[in-house]
């Protein structure tokens, strides 16, 4: 009876944007979880709603007026139960009555306080004893695209993932110092570079994306030889951002580029190749499947991810695997709403090789529930920034699990080569 929910609260908070969100406290009778939603910028289409009209005002009030009466009485622990009364109250698809990240913090915070309450830390109450494997840090290092304004590179994210580091801390240590290398090399090429950083803490600079991925080459070797290990890098496109649907091209704006979809494909090859690229997301817009193929056709030793492709839905996930499109998915579970959605999807991705990358969000907060999924859930990637407070906040978080687990932690298995 421990896990009995005896009340849930819902109240705004802000996230680093300072934009409003929603946060929900579930406590039971002999514990409590509390989790806030994120938010994304570049939003994929098939995500689902996160506020139903009115905000998160009027999501705080369905919460309290619809969820809350259903939810207090069920036993914390049972997690499918929750989240079927979260779609049966809602009753839409795409969670439009209550607001996706209502139901998000609703299902994550029952969650959390079903572990606290069995005096268990969320990864071991969710993955048991068998999840003992840390997640490679990859990391936002230099940002463009939706995620700045002003001049700054057409691609969304340039990213850092050392995985050549043999536990967490050390992956996460060269990530931070590689972040802070790009930093030098810009102030020196730049007498006028302020030192700008996106919301995710990434810099932004007045650079095109092919200066961006020299930059980030030098700070990656400099770092590699220094720690004696590799620090790849990877690439998010963000595509269904650059993507114009009338003129059916990509739009590089700095570079005054416009790319057919073949002439995208011949680019994502070329960067993947010159640069050694071991990840790459959302090449092609959120559509585009058949690219996607192609693409996983060709290249090689390279993670080729769906975000706004997938939006972490399992039916989405099912034709791309049945097309052969990806071989790795992001995993943002406000994407879908729930956990046991969101888990769904991770175990499909699973079953047919997937890699499930956790993923924070642009807009985030410092809660750090995603640490301890993307163990219980053994992601062998987690994208959670590098630097900035509501990043960090992932990143100590796993940097701790890493110590309570000790002897008996280890690296997730990542099959990557040298990219390209
Ligand atoms: P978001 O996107 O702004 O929607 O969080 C980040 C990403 O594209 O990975
Ligand atoms: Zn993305």
């Amino acid at each position: 009876m421990a896990a009995v929910i005896e009340d849930v609260i819902a109240r705004k908070v802000f996230n680093n944007r300072g934009e409003e969100t929603i946060e929900v406290d579930v406590i039971t009778a002999s514990g409590f979880g509390r989790v806030a939603a994120p938010a994304g910028k570049s939003r994929g289409k098939a995500e689902v709603v996160y506020y139903p009209q009115g905000g998160v005002e009027q999501a705080i009030k369905r919460v309290e007026e619809l969820v809350a009466p259903e939810i207090i009485g069920l036993n914390a622990d049972c997690q499918e139960e929750i989240d079927n009364t979260l779609h049966e109250i809602d009753g839409s698809k795409d969670f439009r009555s209550i607001g996706g990240n209502a139901a998000f913090a609703v299902s994550l915070a029952s969650a959390e306080a079903a572990a606290n309450s069995s005096g268990l830390l969320l990864f071991r109450y969710l993955g048991g004893h068998v999840a003992c494997e840390l997640p490679y840090p990859l990391g936002n290092i230099l940002s463009g695209g939706q995620h700045t304004r002003g001049k700054s590179p057409d691609i969304q994210e340039f990213l850092v993932i050392s995985h050549g580091a043999e536990s967490f801390l050390e992956a996460a240590t060269a990530n931070v110092q590689v972040h802070k290398k790009v930093g030098e090399i810009l102030s020196k090429k730049d007498k006028l570079f302020s030192g700008g950083r996106s919301d995710e803490g990434a810099w932004a600079a007045n650079i095109g994306d092919a200066e961006a991925l020299e930059v980030l080459t030098q700070a990656c070797e400099e770092i590699g030889s220094e720690l004696d290990f590799v620090c790849s890098m990877g690439v998010d496109f963000a595509s269904s951002s650059l993507w114009n649907g009338k003129e059916k091209k990509y739009n590089y704006e700095r570079e005054k580029k416009k790319r057919d979809s073949g002439e995208q494909l011949e680019f994502v090859l070329e960067l993947a190749k010159k640069y050694h690229l071991v990840y790459v997301e959302d090449p092609f817009h959120e559509e585009d499947f058949n690219s996607f193929a192609e693409l996983s056709k060709k290249i090689k030793g390279c993670l080729v991810c769906g975000d706004d492709l997938f939006t972490t839905n399992s039916e989405r996930l099912n034709r791309g695997i049945r097309m052969h499109a990806a071989n790795a998915i992001i995993i943002k579970v406000n994407q879908v709403g729930t956990l046991s959605d969101a888990w769904e999807t991770i175990e499909m991705a699973k079953r047919h090789g997937y890699v499930p990358v956790m993923s924070h969000r642009s807009g985030d907060t410092c809660d750090w529930h995603i640490a301890q999924l993307a163990v219980a859930f053994k992601c062998p990637v987690i994208k959670a920034g590098v630097v900035e407070a509501a990043r960090t906040a992932k990143i100590n978080e796993l940097i701790r699990i890493e110590e309570f687990l000790g002897d008996r932690a280890r690296m997730a298995d990542l099959e990557v080569s040298k990219g390209g």
